[in-house]
């Protein structure tokens, strides 16, 4: 969603803003701006691409060594030039970028436009600006003081820069449920709504805490107090990603780039956590907590997307392996519906960014009800995993594709060296069968390295239902999850309508829209109730429907009835979903490809969803 990017050092400001917008793009939003400082402070947006907003300064002089730049996802007015950010206040004097939403900004605006206020845009932003100006004006205080008081007044989530007309040595940020990051370099810093435009140039960051104001000085030490005036120490971490895994490395699309990635991102997530021979499964992160795992009441995994769709393959994992209950929710459900929770349940919270507003409301209502949180996520450092008690990082690396990819393979590791640790302790399977496992997943980046190699059938099969209008995907177990998740992929990418099913339940009503014209994807492995699927393949085909089958390598009964199959090597039932994932990833790619989309930045998808 939206991004923020601010700079302050000897630099000129607009170079290092406007590369920063490019690194952020891949969030998702409708609109750019900058905002400079050098004698006057400027103020530039269009509507659209980053790369409009350069087109539109090419050419022009652009001095200044302190700035702040945006992208904008709509919220509160249409996507447009004037609702774009940055903000100026009335007097032009302070310019503001805001990621989030001011829930009570009608309340604030009433009030301001009886003290005289007009207003440009339709935005909570310009809102909160004028707050800050208006509260400056009349107490007569520092700017940072002015932006302190005005968020005690507001009521939602923030992360925000402000710039001074009259303060060109300064810039004030702050937080709330919306993240921000300042880089500290050797004679500057940065501000971003994540660490992607900061890596370039330093690796000591400091993540702001929720409700804390930050005032960075040129040449001081940075300063962080909360909004209650409390000083705060600043805690500095090192970034662990590196500017390569930033670009893409001579792939046409991050997101082909993010799928090829998974025979490393997998092994990656299972570094110094599975040691095959030994029989040791250790997750370091959740160690702590592993009586808690074993004795709880039932496991709730809350997560939303695709993170979701592998929180369901972890509810086959657990419940199989480790015979524990689990229960898997929407986050964005889960948070509205008075969820019956309580000491004894532990929550897992998963999500590739970190950021997921609904993610994470729906962690602070487990923890308000007592429950133990543990969170699997990607991005070190980001708000979910500093609001959960403990959890596992996956190791994927950055993930910029839109559509979730690596992370997704990740995540269903993680799941796995979970719930074998909680089998091996609970002794719910049988040592020779755990030891069998464990050889398995060791040697399946191997085999997801094999998958990769070739993709000339995934190829020909995209251009073949380029032009399709529908898509059914089945599974069933622990496949019917990557049922659901090969349907969005190919929804969110290509734009085609697909839906998920298990198997079985198809004869209940989607069987309605089965004939000639319709793709069915079943994922049909020679694992589980194979038999079962191959069946719900004969009744594809009764009704004319095309049939793509995700098959085992070697197999000859689906081979024989479906129309067209793509094998995957063979493994155990339990590590299918990540095998055969990933053709299904590779189909919606080169579907979309084939039908000009864009996607890295399918249209109205954010990266990551920080607003409800
Ligand atoms: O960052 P998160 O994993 O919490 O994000 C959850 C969803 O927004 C995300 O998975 C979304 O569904 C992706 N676009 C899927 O490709």
């Amino acid at each position: 969603m939206c991004g923020i990017v601010a700079y302050i050092g000897p630099k000129q400001a607009y170079p290092i803003l406007i590369k920063g917008l490019q690194r952020l793009e891949y969030r998702g939003y409708d609109s750019a701006g900058v905002a400079l400082l050098n004698d006057e402070l400027r103020l530039f947006k269009t509507k659209g691409k980053v790369s409009k907003l350069k087109e539109f300064l090419n050419g022009q002089h652009l001095p200044g060594t302190i700035g702040i730049a945006h992208t904008r996802w709509a919220t509160h007015g249409e996507p447009n030039q004037i609702n774009a950010h940055p903000h100026f206040s009335q007097s032009k004097s302070l310019a503001i970028i805001h990621n989030g939403i001011i829930e009570n900004y009608a309340l604030i605006k009433e009030e301001l436009i009886k003290r005289g206020y007009k207003f440009e845009s339709d935005t909570d932003t310009e809102v909160l600006v004028n707050l800050i100006e208006d509260i400056r004006n009349n107490e007569g205080v520092l700017l940072d003081e002015a932006v302190r008081l005005a968020l005690n007044q507001v009521v939602g989530a923030y992360a925000i820069v402000v710039l001074s007309k009259d303060h060109p040595n300064t810039l004030i940020a702050a937080r709330k449920g919306s993240p921000l990051v300042i880089g500290i370099g050797k004679d500057d810093y940065h501000v971003a709504s994540d660490a992607t435009p900061i890596i370039e140039y330093t690796k000591d960051v400091v993540y702001l805490e929720d409700e804390e104001v930050a005032i960075i000085t040129r040449n001081q030490e940075l300063k962080i107090k909360s909004i209650k005036n409390k000083d705060k120490t600043p805690y500095i971490q090192q970034l662990e990603w590196n500017l390569a895994e930033l670009e893409k490395g001579g792939y046409e699309h991050f997101m082909l780039k993010e799928i090829n990635e998974q025979a490393r991102s997998i092994r990656d997530s299972m570094r110094g956590r599975l040691k095959a021979r030994e029989g040791i499964v250790a997750l370091g992160g959740v160690k702590e907590y592993e009586q808690k795992i074993l004795k709880a009441n039932r496991i709730i995994i809350v997560a939303c997307g695709t993170s979701w769709h592998a929180g369901l393959v972890g509810e086959y994992l657990f419940e199989d392996l480790a015979r524990i209950p689990v229960e898997v929710e929407y986050a964005s459900e889960f948070r509205y519906r008075n969820p019956i929770i309580n000491e004894n349940d532990v929550i897992i919270a998963i999500s590739q960014s970190g950021e997921t507003a609904d993610t994470l409301a729906a962690i602070e209502l487990a923890k308000k009800k007592g429950a133990t949180i543990l969170g699997i996520c990607n991005v070190v450092g980001s708000s979910i995993p500093r609001a959960t008690h403990a959890g596992s990082y996956t190791h994927a690396g950055p993930e910029i594709g839109v559509a979730s990819t690596k992370a997704f393979t990740a995540q269903v590791t993680i799941l796995t060296l979970m719930a074998l640790r909680m089998a091996q302790m609970k002794g719910t399977i049988p040592r020779t069968r755990f030891m069998h496992l464990l050889h398995s997943l060791d040697i399946l980046p191997d085999k997801v390295e094999e998958m990769l190699e070739d993709d000339s059938v995934v190829r020909l099969i995209a251009e073949e239902f380029k032009d399709a209008g529908n898509f059914l995907y089945l599974g069933r177990g622990y496949n019917f999850p990557v049922a659901l998740e090969g349907a969005l992929k190919l929804k969110e990418i290509s734009y085609i309508h697909a839906e998920g099913y298990p198997a079985a339940e198809m004869k209940h009503g989607p069987i309605a829209l089965i004939d000639e014209n319709m793709p069915v994807v079943v994922i049909s492995p020679y694992v589980g109730i194979y038999d079962k699927v191959v069946s719900n393949i004969r009744e594809v085909k009764a009704r004319n429907g095309k049939v793509i089958a995700i098959v085992t390598k070697g197999d000859t009964t689906v081979k024989d009835i479906a129309d067209y199959v793509i094998e995957i090597p063979k493994t155990e039932e339990i590590l299918v979903p990540i095998l055969a994932t990933i053709p299904l990833q590779k189909l919606a790619y080169y579907i979309a490809i084939l039908r000009g989309c864009n996607v890295d930045q399918p249209r109205n998808l954010a990266k990551s969803v920080t607003v409800e």
